[in-house]
């Protein structure tokens, strides 16, 4: 993922919003949602055994955040009547978000300093620090060859199992790079509630969503968008010497891989049972919301600390 993948995600409308016009109701929508819910409470929630009342707040929280979305993008979906229809709609989709002008992207390519590309590295660093570890248990609840394809992606985010390969620990090399701090903890505090939402959303997406389907159409919209969303993290890593660059450029070879093998489990998904279209739809406008939200958010938190950018929000390791 992850990841992400810390990604940072163009923001824009499926067709992309130009430059200066009001923020795409999509991303609106998901930023809205996430300073409306209590982000770092279920971030908590997520990660205990919850007792009879902690599993209704959870579900109350859901529901303050994702639960309508999902079902607003479910309904909204367009008329996908299988899965080549489904591949083509996802195409068209990536295509028009790739080729839409983002001032987000283009301000971290272009004109972030040092410091506020720490800024916006801290922001997803509660992603990166544990990239793709909440993502395994979608593998179980998959049929078997869905489940391998989505698990193949998985055990290269881990890095085959060598600790020195896994992307989290590439995050580690790019915070030990600039200065920053390793601990997550410190992150988790500090982090914008659409920071937090971009992780509790895999966290839903693998665990809680109600069909995989939701899972396999975030990620495989996820792992496609990444090879562009991360031009502009390579650009700003080239233009400011970064040495530890290789979490922003593994990804943009690694994730066409990715990308494929999720395709793959669709497929295996649509033989073995047939697809819901449209709760894949659904999966795939919801991660582009919040993770474009996320990116949104990241980088105004960056121009908010100036150039020569915020100590509170870099993490110096202390
Ligand atoms: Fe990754
Ligand atoms: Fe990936």
């Amino acid at each position: 993922m992850t990841t992400s993948t810390a990604s940072g995600m163009p923001s824009g409308t499926p067709g992309g919003a130009p430059r200066g016009m009001p923020l795409a109701p999509d991303t609106a929508m998901a930023r809205a949602r996430a300073a409306d819910s209590d982000q770092l409470r279920l971030y908590r929630l997520y990660r205990t055994v919850p007792t009879a009342v902690e599993y209704a707040e959870t579900l109350a929280l859901e529901e303050r955040w994702i639960g309508p979305m999902a079902a607003r993008f479910e309904a909204g979906a367009p008329d996908l009547p299988d899965r080549a229809a489904l591949l083509r709609a996802l195409r068209g989709r990536l295509a028009a978000e790739e080729a839409a002008e983002d001032e987000a992207a283009r301000f971290v390519a272009e004109e972030a300093s040092l410091e506020q590309l720490k800024v916006i590295a801290s922001e997803f660093a509660v992603d990166g620090l544990t990239e793709s570890e909440t993502l395994l248990p979608v593998v179980a609840r998959l049929p078997f060859a869905s489940g391998l394809a989505v698990f193949r992606v998985l055990i290269d985010e881990l890095g085959c199992g060598s600790e020195e390969k896994a992307h989290s620990r590439l995050y580690r090399d790019l915070l030990t790079g600039v200065g920053m701090t390793l601990d997550l903890e410190y992150y988790v505090r500090r982090a914008a509630p659409e920071s937090l939402a971009y992780v509790n959303l895999f966290h839903w997406l693998a665990s809680r969503a109600p069909e995989p389907e939701y899972f396999l159409g975030g990620y495989a919209y996820f792992e496609s968008s990444v090879l562009y969303a991360f031009q502009c993290y390579r650009r700003a890593a080239e233009r400011l010497g970064l040495s530890e660059h290789a979490y922003y450029t593994e990804h943009l070879y690694i994730d066409g891989y990715h990308s494929r093998q999720m395709r793959a489990a669709l497929k295996s998904l649509d033989t073995e049972r047939g697809l819901d279209t449209a709760k894949v739809w659904a999966g795939v406008e919801l991660t582009g919301a919040v993770a474009g939200a996320a990116f949104e958010a990241a980088v105004e938190r960056a121009r908010a600390a100036g150039p020569s950018g915020a100590a509170q929000a870099t993490g110096a390791p202390s």
